[in-house]
């Protein structure tokens, strides 16, 4: 329960001095976390990879859906919420890479995650910002592999479609505010984030 309300406090005080990278006030639900996380196949991943990761709502539940040998690789841009969440969740399969997940090509290397989840306020990232992150995060996704994202505005909609021939949508109406889930799959051949 403490832990809980100090995390929550973390999450408003990262809000309240960048509104525009955090874009929420609170982490996601348990329930909007579930809802996304059924949308693939999670338990059968070698690699996740896990975009603006905050204070663990997706993390934890993560962890506890993979395989024993299975690897986690979260991106969070905050040093204070990396910090605390690796303090929380010191699991061998968990990396936590404090950083921008504009870098996750350069992170990864050769490896190829069959599950990425994002909740990052795409549309309110900084002009470009988001689109390359998307253009990247589709270049390094392993074949038949799934993007996850959850996003409170349905702008992101166009940008999903130009990228990946496969796009499945549902809300999560129990979240504050409502979530719109979405799963992406397979890139399209001479899209920008198309695998090389
Ligand atoms: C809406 S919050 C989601 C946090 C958590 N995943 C959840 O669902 O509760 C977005 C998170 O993305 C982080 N973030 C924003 N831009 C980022 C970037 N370029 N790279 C990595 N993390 C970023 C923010 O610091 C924030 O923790």
């Amino acid at each position: 329960m403490r832990s809980d309300l100090s995390e929550r406090l973390l999450f408003l005080r990262s809000f309240v001095a960048h509104p525009r990278r955090v874009g929420a006030v609170l982490p996601t639900s348990g329930r909007a976390v579930a809802d996304m996380l059924a949308m693939a196949d999670v338990p059968a991943a070698r690699l996740v990879v896990e975009l603006g990761a905050g204070t663990g709502s997706h993390t934890g539940p993560l962890l506890r859906r993979m395989a024993p040998d299975a690897r986690l690789v979260a991106f969070e841009i905050d040093p204070a919420m990396a910090d605390a969440l690796r303090a929380k969740l010191p699991d061998p399969r968990l990396t936590v890479v404090t950083g921008s997940a504009e870098d996750v090509a350069e992170v990864l290397g050769d490896e190829r995650p069959e599950v990425v989840v994002s909740a990052l306020p795409f549309t309110s990232l900084p002009h470009g910002l988001g689109r390359r992150i998307l253009e990247r995060t589709a270049q390094v996704l392993a074949p038949g592999g799934a993007l996850l994202v959850l996003q409170y505005s349905p702008l992101i909609a166009r940008d999903l479609g130009r990228l990946f021939a496969s796009v499945q949508r549902r809300v999560s109406p129990l979240n504050v505010p409502p979530a719109v889930l979405y799963a992406c799959r397979d890139p399209r051949p001479g899209a920008p984030g198309a695998p090389r």
